[in-house]
């Protein structure tokens, strides 16, 4: 691995891909225990995550469900600004033991608007598993219950994730280059 370029800016090599997958190994094992006989509805959120969620939902030897959902956000007419609505969640989760899959925890901001309106379902049980996680870009702390890697404040693409469009297809996770 080298440093890339991905539109302007320069990527130096941070998570191999066998890093990567090692990693959502362990995750599946914990969740296979923790949701054996749940039959649990994973809900990625689109499109960081499709990677991750289908690499994860692979590894996974229960019963499970997972869907796909793009979160949209527009100004609302109240002070309280942007509203994120869910589009192409289509399944009721009264009752269900329900995971968000997300590629990356960055301020929080997204899951902190969006939770309470899945919350509002009344599902049985509501859990978080995350790729990544920047500590200190944290201003909604928001509970991570599944975590793949906790990383510095530093933009990454790769793996899902994207630069400005870019960079969703390359197997490992690059760190901006400072
Ligand atoms: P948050 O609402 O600030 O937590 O941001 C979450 C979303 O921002 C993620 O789902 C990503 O789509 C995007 N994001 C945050 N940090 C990065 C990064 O370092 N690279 C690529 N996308 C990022």
């Amino acid at each position: 691995m080298s440093i890339i370029r991905v539109h302007d800016k320069q990527f130096e090599p941070y998570l191999t891909a066998s890093e990567i997958n090692a990693r959502i190994k362990v995750l599946a094992q914990q969740l296979d225990k923790d949701y054996a006989g749940k039959k649990p509805l994973f809900i990625a959120i689109l499109n960081g995550s499709f990677i991750f969620a289908a690499d994860l939902f692979k590894e996974l030897s229960i019963d499970a469900e997972i869907c796909f959902i793009k979160l949209a956000s527009y100004k609302g007419t109240k002070s309280s600004g942007q509203v994120i609505t869910a589009i192409g969640l289509d399944t009721d989760l009264f009752g269900r033991d329900v995971v968000i899959v997300e590629d990356i925890v960055d301020t929080g901001k997204t899951l902190n608007e969006f939770l309470p309106q899945l919350l509002h379902q009344q599902p049985a049980s509501m859990k978080i598993v995350a790729l990544l996680h920047k500590p200190e870009a944290t201003v909604y702390p928001i509970p991570i219950d599944y975590l793949g890697f906790s990383i510095p404040n530093k933009f990454v693409v790769g793996y899902g994730l994207d630069y400005d469009g870019l960079g969703r297809n390359i197997r490992e996770i690059y760190k901006l280059l400072e």
